[in-house]
């Protein structure tokens, strides 16, 4: 029987995973198929097939076909379409929300906050398709006028990952179709489904309204389709979000081509919180930063850094709110929830090793630190681990499980020197009520993160900023601000409406 969350947005038990554009989703059933359990119960949704090579290139054809009309359709009718998905998708709020829960394992208010980051976008990127402002600039010539224009890029391949499984196929695909561009979505294997069914709801909203089609997705189960995808000349950018590991490899790859990458990887991400903090803000911005998302946030919170005057106490508040935390672990569709699973097994694994090595380093398990393994699903406990290095091999590794590493500073010169010590540098935040602490931190010789901030934690950035991250993170930058760029071409103009040819530099070649 079709679960009800899958029937109420029209998805059966067994479906194609391709939208091949013209309302037309792929008839494929050879090239493999995924059919995963869900986190919190193990239990197997739906069967999705993957996509063929022929339904590669279908895609690809298409979508060159559609960038024709989309890149000379004016940017504000551009943004009538993604208005189109704002609204279908606040109708459907509720049942994505819902899927998001069931299919990834995030508690019901997250999939819900997540869907209402993709309504958050479409809304931005309405308002953007006004706003795609190029400058202009003065000539150093007589008579001559310079200016720069952006002009829409062509396809967009948009890799995601299981932990936010539509919102941030949104910043990409909303932000690039007002853009003029076309997009290529191809999803983790680990949640085809919350893929197919915004892919439905976008679809069903811009059928009539006469736009070419917008958004393609194929998910592969097995066919390599990933990796032509990433190789493939004819998709000028690739916005991929994953590993550092995967990252590299996709880096190096659209390199080669000399195309564009949009890089969103791992996040070590580090906590300061001073001896003026303060706790009633400081203990909840932790607690949700490192257990929210069950930690498979790239903003958790995996690191903190505890002034030694109030280490002790901030540790003892905290493994006591760890401990009701624990009795909130489970069914992520219940409300009364605020802990869900993890992804699958291999990540319970992960965590379990993790830890491991956090004891064999000499770390000590203050709280948590096993997996729940007497009910279904793949369920561990919240964990502080104190007393390691922050050198340990285990504390500069991103581990996606809530894995909480608790370290004490002596002075904010240390604690920043110790945040920027790992290879990744997505979030970061300090609690301090120190104005000269919160400005040294957010300074240039202070925290190296995309995101530095005070008094809030490591997660849960708004739409508005452009977020991503330095170093290992991949240098990426989506969503909010001028990140729009990325997914455009800039051509600069210089115009003479003189009746001489002055030629730049004061160069003269008279003949
Ligand atoms: C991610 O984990 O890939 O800032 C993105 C946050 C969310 C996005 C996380 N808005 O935590």
């Amino acid at each position: 029987m079709t679960h009800p969350v899958l029937s109420a947005l029209g998805i059966e038990s067994t479906v194609s995973g391709t939208y091949l554009g013209q309302g037309e989703w792929s008839a494929t059933t050879d090239a493999g198929s995924i059919a995963r359990p869900a986190p919190a119960t193990g239990e197997v949704l739906a069967t999705v097939y993957g996509a063929g090579k022929a339904d590669y290139e279908t895609i690809v054809a298409r979508a060159q076909a559609a960038f024709e009309v989309w890149r000379t359709t004016p940017a504000p009718r551009r943004g009538e379409a993604v208005r189109l998905c704002a609204e279908a998708l606040r109708r459907n709020k509720d049942a994505l929300g819902s899927l998001v829960s069931l299919e990834m394992g995030k508690i019901k208010a997250e999939g819900d906050g997540e869907v209402q980051e993709m309504i958050d976008i479409a809304d931005f990127a309405v308002g953007l398709s006004r706003q795609l402002y190029g400058l202009t600039m003065h000539s150093e010539r007589p008579g001559h006028r310079m200016y720069e224009q952006w002009h829409p890029l062509g396809l967009v391949g948009i890799v995601s990952a299981f932990n936010f499984p539509v919102a941030v196929w949104s910043w990409n695909a909303f932000v690039a179709a007002v853009c003029g561009d076309i997009c290529i979505w191809k999803p983790s294997p680990k949640t085809p489904l919350t893929a197919i069914a915004t892919m439905r709801i976008c679809n069903e909203a811009l059928k009539d309204a006469g736009f070419p089609d917008l958004f393609f997705l194929f998910n592969d189960a097995g066919q390599g389709l990933d990796r032509t995808l990433v190789a493939d000349t004819r998709i000028p950018l690739i916005s991929f979000t994953g590993s550092t590991a995967v990252g590299r490899i996709v880096g190096a790859e659209v390199a080669k081509r000399m195309g564009r990458s949009l890089l969103e990887l791992g996040g070590n991400n580090a906590m300061i919180v001073d001896e003026t903090a303060d706790l009633k803000l400081a203990i909840p911005a932790i607690v949700f930063g490192a257990v929210g998302t069950a930690g498979q946030r790239c903003t958790s919170t995996r690191r903190l850094f505890v002034h030694e005057s109030i280490h002790d106490r901030v540790l003892e508040t905290l493994v006591s709110a760890y401990r009701q935390v624990e009795g909130k672990i489970g069914d992520p569709t219940d409300p009364a929830t605020l802990m869900g699973p993890l992804i699958d097994q291999d990540a319970v694994r992960g965590y379990l090793d993790a830890i491991a090595r956090a004891q064999a380093a000499g770390g000590t398990v203050a709280t948590g630190g096993r997996a729940l393994d007497d009910r279904p699903g793949n369920f561990v406990l919240p964990t502080i681990v104190t007393g390691l290095s922050p050198d340990a091999e285990i504390v500069q590794a991103e581990t996606f499980a809530p894995i909480l590493y608790v370290m004490p500073f002596r002075t904010l010169d240390e604690a920043i020197a110790m945040q920027n010590g790992v290879p990744q540098g997505l979030s970061s935040a300090i609690f301090t009520q120190n104005l000269k602490a919160a400005e040294r931190f957010l300074s240039a010789s202070g925290s190296d993160c995309g995101i530095a901030n005070v008094n809030i934690g490591t997660s849960g950035a708004e739409i508005g900023g452009a977020f991503g991250g330095e170093k290992d993170t991949g240098g990426g930058r989506e969503s909010g601000s001028d990140a729009w760029k990325v997914y455009m071409r800039r051509q600069t103009n210089t115009i003479n409406y003189s009746d001489a040819l002055p030629l730049a530099q004061g160069i003269k070649f008279e003949f």
